[in-house]
């Protein structure tokens, strides 16, 4: 195999609400990860078109993800921050990879299966294709480990399915343009564990969801500190004081997510907040959580908006990301088009 760094990729679709899940589940793990990697962080406007999104809406979504990227410590300098249909090259690749995979294996999809329920006729085929174009996402970069959460996990086997066949099935070319063994790498998924799913708060047996009718089920990035407070005030409990000892948690969904959230917000584990708040009521465990959560989130909300009202640098932002994006994926493209064996003249 060519030698490939360790990089680091991973997409977000621009559909709105961003919300305290994808901040614990998501960004917050991308964040961590420039430390260790290099890192292309992709807002993925062409998997969003899979169902119908409204044009002006799908501009402001797209904006509003870039702006919690960099309002959550995404640095766009060190870094690639982009949208995906600014780069040709993931469609391109997507196109090439629909010859690859097989409608078995993507029929074996589960993520597709739910979206289309029984509606299977009327989906888009782009919803269909979706998988292969994640695949293209990933393969265009070459990216080695891909942060995700757990409902993903299906589509990163897909990815490697794709990889592997592809080397095998080009295997002298690939040998023949001096790629060695493979020209892709067999991308690991770094999966979010259950620590960092987020309930929601009027319902601890549900995940935190932009689509929940109640607002009140969930943290929006963009929610301000009374926003905020009010929301984990008004967080459903249960009558018990809180346990010592995370065993005590078993049976209490709502008691574990807050707990859970208060965890992840002070990186600490459920253990020693149990430690610290065990025994008492669960009012003062609440102010605490607000007080934690406003100084967390606070400032992200803000930086947010200052953000969004400058839709000019959000643009250069994209820009920047794109060009240096296009310059990694461009080689992609051609080593690939000489591997299948279309002239580049
Ligand atoms: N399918 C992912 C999701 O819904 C989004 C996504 C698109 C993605 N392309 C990707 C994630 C590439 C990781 C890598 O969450």
């Amino acid at each position: 195999m060519a030698a490939v760094a360790e990089r680091v990729f991973s997409g977000v679709q621009p559909t709105g609400n961003l919300h305290l899940g994808n901040y614990l589940g998501a960004i917050k793990r991308f964040v961590e990860l420039q430390n260790s990697h290099e890192c292309i962080y992709c807002v993925v406007d062409l998997h969003a078109i899979t169902v119908w999104q409204d044009p002006e809406e799908l501009k402001r979504h797209t904006r509003e993800v870039t702006a919690a990227f960099i309002a959550c410590g995404i640095d766009p300098k060190a870094h690639i921050v982009f949208n995906q249909s600014q780069v040709s090259g993931h469609a391109e690749l997507a196109w090439i990879f629909n010859c690859v995979a097989r409608m078995g294996w993507l029929n074996r999809m589960t993520q597709f299966k739910e979206k289309a329920g029984k509606d299977r006729e009327n989906v888009s085929v782009g919803l269909f294709a979706y998988p292969t174009l994640m695949a293209a996402d990933i393969l265009l970069y070459r990216a080695t480990h891909v942060p995700v959460g757990e409902d993903q996990k299906q589509h990163l086997e897909l990815t490697r399915d794709i990889a592997q066949k592809f080397n095998t099935d080009f295997a002298p070319s690939i040998a023949a343009y001096g790629h060695g063994e493979g020209y892709f790498p067999l991308t690991e998924p770094l999966i979010a564990g259950p620590a960092t799913r987020v309930m929601s708060l009027r319902d601890g047996a549900k995940k935190m969801s932009k689509s929940d009718a109640s607002d009140f089920s969930r943290i929006n990035l963009t929610d301000d500190a009374d926003a905020i407070a009010g929301k984990v005030r008004k967080a459903k409990t249960d009558p018990e004081p809180l346990p010592s000892e995370e065993e005590g948690l078993k049976g209490r969904p709502e008691a574990e997510n807050l707990v859970g959230i208060y965890a992840a917000l002070s990186d600490s584990s459920k253990a020693q907040v149990l430690k610290d708040f065990g025994g008492g009521q669960f009012s003062a465990f609440k102010a605490a959580l607000v007080d934690l959560a406003v100084a967390k989130l606070g400032p992200i909300g803000a930086d947010m908006q200052r953000l969004m009202n400058d839709v000019s640098a959000i643009d250069a932002i994209l820009a920047d990301g794109a060009a240096r994006a296009r310059a990694l994926a461009d080689q992609t493209i051609r080593d690939v088009k000489d591997i299948v064996g279309m002239v580049r003249a």
